[in-house]
């Protein structure tokens, strides 16, 4: 009894917080909010109805419950908890020295929907992985009402996440799919060392691949619908700027003389060693000041961004390219040097994700240049490395989605380049800049 009251003054502190800062609304792991688990959205004639297909119920789906659990990567979400069962996830765990995986806040702030006991409510199981409340938000304040309520805004104020808004989405994935300054949700080079996979992630995909709402007309008259070009450029530029301020953040990046590892490019450490001409790989880089044998920061979602100020604003893309290219420099220079470059690099990503919100993404001719430009920088030799290359198709794939290039030609060009970055370890320049060459071709028509 004492013990809810405490909590319920708690919360409402936090409540008060929370809607004094609107605009960025704290992450549902710390809402302060009452978590009520999977199970009290579930029931059937809530959201645990088995029909078929997306938005199948009158408002919402109502099958959001069973498409959250599907088999294959749109389910995942639903096994994130189970994943640290595995032996694999033992084996993490052990060489980290940090007991069992499923037991672990290091794994489980990105493996569940990890708050604090005591915002646990009855129905709650940490073992339902990243259910409903770790993206939608603690459902103590709205869970009663945000069934009858058509109205949206009056659900966000009571702690409902607002998912639907680009900016906040791009915060809140990244948080677990590229990592955030919170005390566990980071996966350091350590950790990817005691064989956690590598992180990748790009928003309009990844939104596309876990979707489990219908955006119909009813849709559109409740919430927003940014066209998926735009969400494409808001998630470029939200992971640009989380990692310049993990790079920038003493705790994660250290205070040692070489950055975190996190912050390079993997595979340019991680190759096989060339024994001779045919197999040598470096190439230099427009964009990067570097000679051969040097680790390389990764700049995969900058190379993307420049593409797309390109086709918004080419003094800004100007600065961005410079100012990339001075970040690299001083990777080679003192961390001081390092700091001040990358605080003038955020700056400009700042500028550069108000360019973003304010251009207008249904402009076909614009989302066309922009695809145009994510092509032709590999003309221009720069994805020398898997990690752009695996930017550059999926904004390839995404962009030409929401332009609807459907045609066989395209469909069959764009598989083509898709092949060539399967693997970090088979990836080659070349033979994914020809393919990306054919593709320009038919933008040109
Ligand atoms: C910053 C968030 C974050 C943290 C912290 C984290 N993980 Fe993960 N983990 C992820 C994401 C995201 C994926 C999916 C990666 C992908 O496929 O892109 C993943 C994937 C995995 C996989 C592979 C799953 C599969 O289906 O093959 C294992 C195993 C795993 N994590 C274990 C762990 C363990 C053990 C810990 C704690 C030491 C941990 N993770 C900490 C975010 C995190
Ligand atoms: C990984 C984050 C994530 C998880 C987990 C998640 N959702 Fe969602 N959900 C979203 C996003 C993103 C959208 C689309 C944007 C929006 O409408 O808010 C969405 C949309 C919805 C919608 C459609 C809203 C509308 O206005 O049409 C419903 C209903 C919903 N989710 C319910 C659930 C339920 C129930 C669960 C758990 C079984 C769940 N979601 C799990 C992220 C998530
Ligand atoms: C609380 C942490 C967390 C949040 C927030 C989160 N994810 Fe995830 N996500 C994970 C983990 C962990 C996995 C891997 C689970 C597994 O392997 O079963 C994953 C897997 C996925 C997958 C399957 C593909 C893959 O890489 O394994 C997609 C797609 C995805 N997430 C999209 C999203 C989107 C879109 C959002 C934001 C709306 C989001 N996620 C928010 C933790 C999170
Ligand atoms: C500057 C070079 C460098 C970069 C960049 C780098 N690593 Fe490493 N990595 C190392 C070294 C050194 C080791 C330790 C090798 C050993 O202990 O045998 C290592 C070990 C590992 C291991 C353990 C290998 C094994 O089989 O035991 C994994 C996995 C790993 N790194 C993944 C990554 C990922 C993912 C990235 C990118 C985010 C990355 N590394 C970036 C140098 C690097």
């Amino acid at each position: 009894m004492f013990r809810t009251v405490i909590i319920s003054i708690f919360s409402f502190a936090l409540c008060t917080l929370a809607s004094v800062y609107a605009q960025a609304p704290s992450a549902p792991l710390m809402d302060g909010y009452n978590h009520t688990g999977v199970a009290s959205c579930a029931t059937a004639g809530c959201h645990g109805d088995q029909v078929a297909g997306p938005g199948a119920g009158p408002v919402v789906g109502q099958n959001e419950y069973f498409r959250w659990r599907a088999f294959g990567e749109s389910g995942a979400h639903s096994r994130a908890y189970e994943v640290l069962l595995t032996p694999h996830a033992q084996r993490i765990a052990r060489n980290l020295g940090i007991g069992p995986a499923q037991k672990a806040d290091e794994c489980l702030d990105c493996h569940a929907d990890n708050v604090p006991d005591t915002l646990r409510s009855e129905r709650f199981q940490i073992s339902d992985g990243v259910g409903c409340e770790a993206c939608h938000g603690g459902a103590q304040d709205w869970l009663a009402f945000h069934r009858s309520s058509a109205d949206h805004a009056l659900n966000v104020e009571a702690g409902l996440y607002p998912t639907e808004d680009p900016s906040a989405r791009a915060q809140l994935c990244l948080n677990c799919h590229l990592g955030s300054g919170a005390k566990n949700q980071f996966v350091s080079h350590k950790i990817m060392g005691a064989g956690h996979p590598r992180l990748k992630f790009e928003l309009d995909l990844y939104t596309t691949i876990q979707q489990h709402h219908r955006t119909d007309a009813g849709y559109s008259t409740r919430k927003t619908v940014a066209p998926g070009a735009q969400v494409w450029a808001i998630g470029q530029v939200s992971a640009l700027q989380r990692t310049l301020d993990l790079l920038l953040d003493k705790k994660i990046s250290g205070e040692g003389p070489f950055p975190e590892l996190f912050f390079f490019d993997c595979h340019a450490c991680h190759q096989p060693i060339s024994s001779g001409l045919k197999d040598l790989s470096w190439r230099p880089n427009p964009l990067r000041p570097l000679g051969p044998g040097v680790p390389i920061l990764n700049d995969a979602n900058l190379f993307m961004l420049i593409a797309a100020a390109r086709g918004l604003d080419t003094v800004l893309a100007e600065r961005l390219e410079n100012n990339g290219r001075a970040l690299h420099a001083a990777s080679l220079q003192s961390s001081k040097q390092f700091r001040r470059s990358a605080i003038v690099l955020r700056a400009t990503t700042d500028e550069m994700a108000s360019r973003v919100l304010s251009a207008d993404f249904s402009d076909p001719a614009m989302v066309r240049a922009i695809l145009r430009e994510v092509v032709d920088a590999s003309l221009a030799e720069r994805y020398t490395n898997y990690a752009a290359a695996e930017q550059a198709l999926f904004a390839v794939q995404r962009l030409s989605a929401d332009l609807e290039l459907n045609s066989t030609e395209m469909t069959t060009a764009i598989e083509q380049a898709s092949n060539h970055v399967q693997s970090p370890s088979t990836y080659d320049q070349i033979r994914f800049r020809d393919a990306l060459r054919k593709i320009e071709t038919f933008l040109e028509q």
